[in-house]
């Protein structure tokens, strides 16, 4: 019999295209997502891309009377964990939201894990544990940099799930560091749908390449970097969704616990993502230099040979093939959706 994945978090952006991963490698999976940041409509999309039902429990992680139900009536053989919530600046004006739905989701998972006998978690951290990294690209030993909020909350979870399983060598877990997630789904039905104007560089620019939004603010062009402007490691979704799939099967398999970063080992600056971009739409981006946002980071690339090494993950994807499958989102009859409530 498959095994059965919960995801926490499966209808965002990452988690449904970890989805529609697990389901082609064969894996039985539930959803568990509350919808504060997801529309609905991703649940029949997920339905018309995999030609199966999806389980789905609409609940939040933090409801331990939901989700004792939830391991009840199913054997988990392990979690792949999402639901958080990811806006830096959102962060710092609500710190204690932060902390709630991320740690004390956290936690409150773990204890309904621990109670229903199921210990195997990937955990979704970030390459933001790093702050402002003495050394690019950056190695998996690097040291934690709380930056804000946001930040610490993924530094709290690691070092919570460093503790656990330190304490009793039953769990498994697997924490994955991600880089900048871009792209969509090579189908078209899922993608990137933020609710309000995105936050991160590819939605915005996408935005702005389809005319709802004027110009692109270019936040600086002064930085260290070869054209001044910020240089990231863009790793496509699908990409970073096969990741997942390998890290849980290594928890399910005889593997013990890892921590890898998530990445190309690629940099690339916001210009050349806008040129990239151009690229794959054909439409005109302006851009305009403004000052640098609070809080950036010049350069975040990964040392991504780890995740080579011990979980056989490396990329396929390029930067065209992110903005191309951006762009074919963006233009395709789904990204429109009204977001429910
Ligand atoms: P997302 O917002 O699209 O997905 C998160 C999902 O969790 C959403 O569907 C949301 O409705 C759900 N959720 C939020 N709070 C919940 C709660 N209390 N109970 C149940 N469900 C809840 O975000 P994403 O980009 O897919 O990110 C997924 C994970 O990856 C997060 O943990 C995020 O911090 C991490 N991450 C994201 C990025 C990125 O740039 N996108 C980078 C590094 C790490
Ligand atoms: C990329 C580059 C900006 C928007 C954030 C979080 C991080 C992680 C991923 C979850 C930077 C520049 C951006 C714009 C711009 N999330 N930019 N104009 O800052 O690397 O990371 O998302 O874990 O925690 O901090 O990503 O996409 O916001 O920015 O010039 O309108 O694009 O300055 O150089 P970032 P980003």
């Amino acid at each position: 019999m498959a095994e059965h994945i919960l995801l926490t978090g499966g209808a965002g952006y990452i988690g449904s295209h970890t989805y529609v991963a697990l389901i082609e490698a064969g894996y039985e999976v539930t959803i568990l997502d509350n919808f504060q940041n997801a529309n609905r409509s991703v649940v029949e999309r997920l339905e018309a891309l995999t030609g199966k039902p999806v389980n789905v429990a609409e609940a939040d992680v933090r409801d331990a009377t939901t989700l004792g139900g939830l391991f009840s009536e199913h054997q988990f053989d392990a979690v792949v964990h999402f639901a958080a919530l990811k806006a830096v600046s959102e962060s710092v004006d609500r710190p204690l939201d932060y902390f709630d739905v991320n740690i004390s989701g956290l936690i409150n998972l773990l204890r309904v894990m621990d109670a229903a006998g199921c210990r195997k978690i990937v955990f979704s951290s970030s390459a933001t544990v790093y702050g402002v990294p003495d050394e690019t690209p950056t190695p998996e030993t690097a040291e934690f940099r709380a930056m804000n909020p946001y930040g610490q909350t993924k530094i709290s979870g690691e070092q919570i799930l460093g503790q656990l399983a330190a304490a009793d060598d039953r769990w498994n877990i697997g924490i994955l560091r991600y880089f900048n997630p871009a792209g969509a789904h090579s189908s078209h039905m899922i993608g990137e749908d933020p609710r309000d104007i995105p936050n991160n560089l590819m939605p915005y620019i996408a935005k702005v390449a389809a005319g709802e939004l004027d110009e692109l603010q270019v936040f600086g062009d002064d930085y260290d970097t070869p054209d001044g402007t910020g240089v990231r490691d863009y790793i496509h979704v699908e990409d970073l969704a096969r990741g997942h799939v390998l890290s849980l099967a290594a928890l399910l398999g005889d593997s013990k616990n890892h921590l890898v970063n998530l990445g190309t080992g690629i940099g690339n600056s916001v210009m050349e993502v806008v040129a990239a971009y151009k690229r794959a739409s054909n439409r005109d981006i302006p851009s305009r230099i403004v000052e640098r946002r609070a809080g950036d980071v010049p350069i975040y690339v990964a040392k991504a040979d780890k995740a080579e090494e011990v979980l056989g993950f490396r990329t396929e994807k390029s930067l065209d093939e992110m903005c191309a499958s951006s762009w074919a989102w963006i233009v395709g009859p789904h990204s429109q959706e009204e977001p429910e409530q």
